[in-house]
């Protein structure tokens, strides 16, 4: 296998104590039509800043909402993905793009409204936001990205770093790899940056876009289209890619999950990509969910960043 080298990043050039204030370019909605949920996409211009060329894909910034919280303090820092390529939105190095659901709860017949996710949705071009970061180097391309095949997993908005990914790999036309991306939502309505999927996928026998719609209906088990059920459902494509010695899984979104990824790659005998910690029962399903990492742990081919 190629060497997986990770690129050096710069990491909390701005801080909460030292912010920087960027404007927003765009805010426009990229769910489907007639979708319930409202999820954006966000560019900040960061030019004039210490972060204008600074900001990787795989890295988050960090937001800081206006305003005081119930005990009268300052709201907390929030961090976000950044869902442009590391060369910037649209190649602009000092155009910075976040992909932001609105949070949306109802508690005893109350409505609550997530504070940072509404104070970014509500902005317009022109507006002025508090800035810090760039942060995290766990999430990142490797230097020599275009040496690998990649298998991307994501649910929600966890596709922000895989937008970014993807056109960094398919921008320049010379990738020659294989990409494939699984993304899981509840219903079509909630596909995100989907026509950008479908025209890069129809451009490129190289990527593969493999939506995962977990509840229009069943797998024909009786279970829910879950993202690792597409390594079962279509194997005859995965497979041979994770055969391969230069292919990485990145793993983006809900901590569920990793579970079941796992299960599926060692089902599969795709021990490579895990690090196997304890003698493994010989009925994997007796694997327990709830302590399953004293079992097993994901190898160095596997990325992860869930919450
Ligand atoms: P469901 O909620 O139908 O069980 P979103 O962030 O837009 O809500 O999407 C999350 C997606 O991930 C949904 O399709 C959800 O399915 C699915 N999901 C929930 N739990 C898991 C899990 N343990 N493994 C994989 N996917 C999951």
């Amino acid at each position: 296998m190629s060497e997986i080298k990770i690129p050096e990043v710069e990491l909390n050039i701005y801080t909460p104590k030292d912010p920087v204030e960027v404007k927003v370019v765009e805010n426009y909605i990229v769910t489907k039509e007639s979708s319930p949920n409202y999820v954006r996409h966000i560019t900040f211009d960061v030019s004039g800043t210490e972060l204008e060329n600074k900001v990787r894909v795989g890295q988050s910034v960090g937001i800081l909402p206006p305003g005081k919280n119930e005990k009268g303090r300052a709201h907390k820092l929030r961090l976000y993905s950044v869902s442009s390529p590391t060369k910037g939105e649209n190649g602009n190095p000092h155009l910075v793009s976040t992909t932001v659901k609105r949070t949306i709860e109802e508690l005893e017949n109350k409505i609550y409204l997530g504070v940072a996710s509404n104070y970014l949705a509500d902005l317009k071009p022109g507006d002025t936001v508090k800035m810090t970061g760039p942060s995290g180097k766990r999430f990142l391309l490797p230097e020599n990205a275009k040496d690998f095949n990649y298998l991307f997993f994501a649910t929600g908005t966890g596709i922000a770093p895989f937008r970014g990914m993807i056109m960094e790999l398919f921008g320049d036309g010379d990738y020659k790899n294989d990409c494939s991306l699984v993304f899981g939502c509840p219903y079509r309505t909630d596909l995100l940056y989907a026509d950008f999927f479908e025209k890069i996928d129809s451009e490129h026998s190289n990527f593969h876009y493999l939506p995962s719609i977990s509840r229009e209906s069943r797998r024909p088990d009786g279970s829910k289209y879950y993202v690792q059920t597409k390594l079962e459902d279509e194997s005859d494509l995965l497979l041979p890619i994770l055969k391969k010695k230069n292919t990485l899984i990145y793993i983006c979104g809900l901590k569920g999950m990793e579970y079941g990824i796992y299960m599926e790659l060692l089902k599969m005998g795709l021990n490579e990509y895990l690090e196997i910690r304890k003698e493994l029962p010989e009925d994997l399903n007796e694997i327990p969910l709830d302590k399953f990492k004293r079992y097993i742990k994901p190898s160095d081919r596997i990325f992860e960043e869930v919450y």
